[in-house]
């Protein structure tokens, strides 16, 4: 579905991304684990186009990104790793914008925008403005807003990150049911045990580098995920 080739993004002497060469397939749970600073949101950013790779090529669906922009951008949907909605409008009406974004006519965006607030149980603060909303309420919104035009690929860039475990686990149940429809996606986190819970395949990053690519499963054989990302990246 995405494959990476030989990519990497310098910003002038940092190594952010520094040779990730994988495949991401179709209608699995990807997950991008790493430290801070490990290259992860730099990874999520070229391959979502927000980035242009300093070299290194991106085929989505055997496509190259370059010269397929726009086909690219149908296919994926974006969770950021902070928030980035204007806080002063409503749930509705950031909804609203980022469907006209994507050109969805009326009547098919009110019913898309009805359709996925129900989702993720937001249909009561609907008409509340976005800065009243609890985190949790927050995230859900973040990740229903990047599906309004139905992408077939979801990038979640550290979707838990500072969640309290319920929420927590929410937002897990909300990823195993969009996998279940069918959706590729693709996450980054520095939580293992979210990885271990989520993914099907794991890559570990370490300063921008592979440092293993393996099922879950597999990388979690004979002793714990925990255990094979402390021996694989570096300590400091
Ligand atoms: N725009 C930028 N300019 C300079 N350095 C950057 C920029 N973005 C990221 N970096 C550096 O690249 C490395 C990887 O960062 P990032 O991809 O954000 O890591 P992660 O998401 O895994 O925490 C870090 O050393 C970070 O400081
Ligand atoms: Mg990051």
């Amino acid at each position: 579905m995405i494959e990476l080739v030989g990519l990497k993004k310098f910003f002038g002497e940092v190594k952010a991304v520094d040779g990730l060469s994988f495949e991401i397939h179709r209608g699995e749970v990807f997950g991008l684990l790493g430290k801070n600073g490990a290259g992860k949101t730099t990874t999520i950013k070229m391959l979502t186009l927000q980035l242009k790779p300093t070299a290194g090529e991106i085929f989505f669906a055997g496509r190259p990104i370059v010269g397929n922009e726009l086909f690219v951008k149908s296919l994926l949907g974006l969770v950021p790793q902070h928030l980035n909605f204007d806080q002063d409008l409503t749930v509705e009406e950031n909804l609203e914008l980022h469907a006209r974004l994507y050109h969805l006519p009326q009547p098919a965006r009110l019913a898309r925008i009805d359709e996925l607030l129900k989702f993720v149980e937001l249909e009561k603060v609907r008409r509340s403005f976005v800065r009243e909303l609890s985190g949790g309420m927050k995230r859900r919104l973040l990740i229903v807003r990047s599906l309004i035009h139905k992408p077939q690929i979801l990038f979640l860039d550290e979707p838990t990150v500072a969640l309290d475990p319920q929420v927590r686990r929410k937002i897990w149940e909300l990823i195993r049911n969009l996998k279940a429809q069918g959706i590729t996606i693709v996450l980054t986190t520095h939580y293992i045990e979210e990885a271990e819970a989520l993914c099907d395949r794991v890559a570990i990053l370490d300063g921008g580098k592979l440092a293993a690519l393996d099922s879950t499963e597999k990388l979690c054989a004979g002793h714990s995920l925990e255990e094979t990302f402390i021996a694989l990246t570096s300590r400091f």
